[in-house]
């Protein structure tokens, strides 16, 4: 079965008409290269994305982000980027973007692209010509070159590693040179913080800021109404670039705004800088922040007024499955964010970091549920998993602000854990040298239709066979999980989405706006999530090992799971299991 039915919006409530969209919208997450797949050839493209774009209306979703879609030779899927100004060959070109987009707008999505100012991909035409000239160059002045240190420079210029393991240096072989540095020897280095094909751009330049205020423009005109920023706590760099020293997290934030390369003070500057432009436009363009900072305060820095709009909430995402911790992260979050007057952003998942099925599927005794090595080779029970991802999408898309959601999170997939080592594509499982499998489990192809692979992802509009495999196998395990089995059966995780979405969308309390807890005077107890939203909504969830009495009288509006109790008792909650209630 084929998802075509276009159901409107539902109506939006009456008070929320007044918000600003970004304010509360959930904005769902296209990975293009996995989402659908329009020419047959094995990987995901905007033909496939146009054909499926009804599925997100459907789903109720205000707005897709789409990963990035520019020319790249694809050593970090895309976040390599050759050329900013046009679309990958593989996924389509201007003219479809174009296509897409008004598509979007005409079935009331927004579109939000993701811009890469970090790094570009050593095949753009800067990093070519950086090259082709001399140490000291202008050419070079884009990017971060420095002398290596030992006698002859044959040591990186600093302790700093990838992000991805391994130096975050690449000596070149010059091939203009100069005294200091001959033609045709090794001799200068560059560095990146991820892929060494991701050379890192040089944020001091005026010319490197001037350009990528005119990427944002370019695509701003073409109608996008918005970006995701990459690594946006990772533009600029400490001008002595000083070791990072011996540390047990050298990728983590020191929190104080002095760490040689992540979340300083003076990226700010970036961002004031980015919100004039995004206000100057009638209809004022928004951003949201990929930034790891690990503390809520250094993040809401990233929101004042006149930053940026929104920050991906990381701290949600990691935090394990247990009553006092998510409690911890969403009374931080939502103090952190109050201060600077901005909406929180949840997020369970996304293209970087174990699906969520999988994660809750393992015991919840560790707070830092992200890297696949927290979680392979430990027991998993998938049922639990799914149990708690469902409760966990309830929970999300009942607090104040607006929530992601990462394609595939709708249909409950799990994390793909067994994929042959020879397809493995992430650069993470190249430079750990096959220590870690990296983030491919997550980006497998998403399921459509049917019984087998590719499982309706390279339908063609005309109807003619595949060419090509997925470019990641997909398990035979998303037989049953696809989106057309899940079509219209009120038990399945699409379902739930949908209707959570749909009564989002018509309740006056969800989206922007405040909450409070309920207490245990009021039946809440250790183990248990329970907020009223005004006006008359509540959300609990069970996160205990025992069901609890859900208050007398209150009336059910969707439950992430089957409720105990009935014959005139109260209703009981199980573990694992949420629910909104009109009080
Ligand atoms: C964050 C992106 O989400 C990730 O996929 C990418 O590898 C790095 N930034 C580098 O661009």
């Amino acid at each position: 079965m084929t998802l075509t039915a276009t159901t409107p919006p539902a109506a939006r409530a009456a008070s929320r008409l007044e918000t600003p969209w970004w304010r509360d919208a959930v904005v769902y997450q296209v990975y293009i290269r996995s989402f659908a797949d329009g020419d047959g050839d094995g990987t995901g493209d905007l033909a496939g994305l146009r054909a499926r774009l009804p599925h997100l209306a459907s789903l109720g979703v205000d707005a897709v982000w789409i990963n990035p879609w520019y020319p790249s030779p694809m050593a970090d899927s895309g976040y390599d980027v050759a050329d900013y100004r046009a679309v990958e060959p593989l996924f389509g070109d201007l003219e479809q973007a174009s296509a897409m987009i008004a598509e979007a707008h005409q079935l009331g999505l927004r579109v939000i692209l993701d811009v890469v100012p970090n790094h570009l991909s050593d095949e753009h035409a800067w990093f070519q010509a950086a090259l082709a000239s001399a140490p000291g160059s202008h050419e070079r002045s884009r990017f971060v070159f420095r002398d290596g240190r030992g006698a002859a420079g044959e040591l990186p210029p600093n302790d700093w590693t990838s992000h991805f393991g391994g130096p975050a240096w690449t000596r070149v072989v010059e091939a203009v040179g100069d005294e200091a540095h001959p033609a045709g020897e090794p001799g200068q280095w560059y560095l990146h913080l991820f892929n060494t094909k991701q050379p890192d751009v040089d944020w001091t330049s005026e010319e490197v800021r001037e350009e990528y205020d005119d990427v944002l423009r370019f695509w701003f005109d073409r109608g996008v109404d918005g970006f995701r920023i990459d690594v946006a706590h990772g533009l600029t760099k400490h001008a002595d670039l000083p070791d990072v020293g011996e540390r047990e997290f050298p990728h983590q934030p020191f929190g104080a705004g002095d760490h040689p390369f992540l979340d300083r003070d003076d990226v700010h500057e970036v961002y004031r800088r980015w919100r004039a432009l995004a206000d100057s436009y009638d209809e004022p363009r928004v951003f949201v922040a990929e930034a790891w900072t690990g503390d809520p305060a250094r993040l809401g820095m990233y929101l004042r007024p006149d930053e940026l709009h929104t920050a991906f909430n990381f701290d949600f995402l990691v935090s394990a499955w247990r009553e006092p911790e998510l409690r911890t992260v969403i009374d931080g979050t939502l103090a952190a964010h109050d201060a600077v007057g901005a909406p929180p952003t949840w997020v369970l998942s996304n293209h970087d970091v174990y699906r969520e099925v999988s994660r809750y599927a393992r015991e919840q005794d560790r707070p830092q549920l992200r890297n696949e090595g927290d979680f392979a080779g430990r027991p998993a029970d998938l049922a639990v998993g799914l149990r708690r991802a469902r409760a966990a999408a309830l929970l999300m898309l009942a607090l104040p602000g607006g929530a992601y959601v990462y394609q595939g999170a709708e249909l409950g997939l799990p994390e793909v854990e067994d994929l042959p080592e020879e397809s493995l594509q992430d650069p993470v499982w190249f430079q750990s040298g096959g220590e870690h499998r990296g983030r491919d489990g997550c980006r497998v192809p998403l399921p459509w239709s049917g019984r087998t692979a590719p499982f309706g992802f390279s339908d063609r509009a005309d109807g003619a066979a595949p060419t090509g495999e997925p470019w990641l196998p997909q398990p035979a395990s998303f037989a049953g999980m696809t989106a057309a089995d899940q079509d219209g059966d009120p038990t399945s995780t699409l379902e739930l989405y949908r209707s959570a979405l749909s009564l989002r969308r018509s309740l006056e309390a969800l989206g922007d706006g405040s909450m409070a807890w309920v207490d245990s005077g009021e039946g809440a107890r250790d183990g248990v999530l329970a907020f009223t939203r005004e006006p008359g909504f509540a959300c609990w969830v069970n996160l205990s090992e025992q069901p609890v009495a859900l208050p007398a009288g209150a009336e059910v509006l969707l439950a992430s799971g089957a409720l105990g109790g009935g014959d005139g008792a109260a209703a009981l909650l199980p573990t694992d299991t949420a629910v909104w209630l009109r009080r």
